[in-house]
């Protein structure tokens, strides 16, 4: 039998800022969170506003705890491609980055193939990746939850050697926005389903080390009921990560609740 070697993850929560905040409104949050955010340990704190903000809150964060992560990368790293971000643009800014968010699936005709170009580009450039999986609602009514995440997990890391440089985000589609959040136990039943995927390819330590977080309509008054999930290891927020009281109780929460699950 090979013996089990113990979680090595570290929690994380990011703050998925998407289309929200000009350059004065980004400083003025990250200046209202910063002291607090930067008070916690043991839980890593990313920040991920629109790509006009990444050089000022770089600027503005250094020698900070607090990092930064894009929203969205393309695959090639120049030419004619109007509008388009390269990885080699946005590895000086920042160390994360979010690739296939529901939102770019639905508007934006984001594939998994799609997804799989932007996670190798990005890997390939030293970028961390946040890749975004999860099912809409018609999917989850009809019992093929397992079934799409599966093919967004597999489809998205196509070719991809290990998952050292991964976080992987369970978002399901009808969670986000809505105010309606999943339940921890549900929730927690797909991650450990998504870690059972990427076992298959890359057996059951590197499942067990690699981090999933949840994502949708997460707030600093449900945060413990899904970091009170071992299997959970975070939080990828949007609208509460643009409000520094509830972005920063619910880092806070997540520490003092992974630190009690840890000891
Ligand atoms: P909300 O937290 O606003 O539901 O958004 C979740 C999300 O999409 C984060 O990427």
């Amino acid at each position: 039998m090979p013996t089990e070697q113990p979680n090595k993850r570290v929690p994380i929560i990011a703050g998925n800022w998407k289309m929200n905040l000009d350059v004065a409104e980004s400083l003025r949050l990250v200046r209202e969170m910063r002291e607090r955010l930067e008070a916690v340990t043991g839980v890593e704190k990313v920040l991920c506003p629109p790509f006009t903000s990444l050089a000022p809150l770089q600027a503005e964060l250094a020698g900070s705890a607090v990092k930064l992560g894009g929203q969205n990368v393309f695959w090639e790293e120049k030419g004619a491609y109007t509008g388009e971000i390269s990885p080699l643009m946005l590895k000086p800014l920042c160390e994360y980055v979010i690739v296939g968010h529901s939102e770019r699936r639905q508007y934006f005709v984001e594939t998994d193939a799609t997804v799989n170009k932007r996670v190798q580009a990005a890997l390939k450039h030293g970028l961390k990746v946040i890749m975004c999986v999860g099912e809409n609602l018609e999917d989850n009514r009809s019992g093929r939850t397992e079934e799409v995440i599966a093919r967004q997990v597999r489809g998205g890391l196509e070719n991809v050697p290990d998952l050292s440089e991964i976080v992987i985000a369970y978002e399901p589609v009808w969670a986000i926005g809505t105010g309606l959040p999943a339940t921890g136990a549900g929730a927690a039943a797909v991650v450990s389903f998504i870690r059972r995927t990427l076992a298959e390819r890359y057996g059951d330590n590197a499942a067990r080390n690699t981090r999933v977080q949840y994502g949708g309509s997460v707030n600093g008054g449900n945060i413990a009921e899904f970091m009170g999930e071992s299997e959970i290891d975070g939080a990828l927020v949007g609208g509460a990560s643009l409000k520094a009281a509830d972005f920063t109780t619910i880092v806070a929460r997540t520490a003092e609740i992974k630190g009690s699950q840890a000891s």
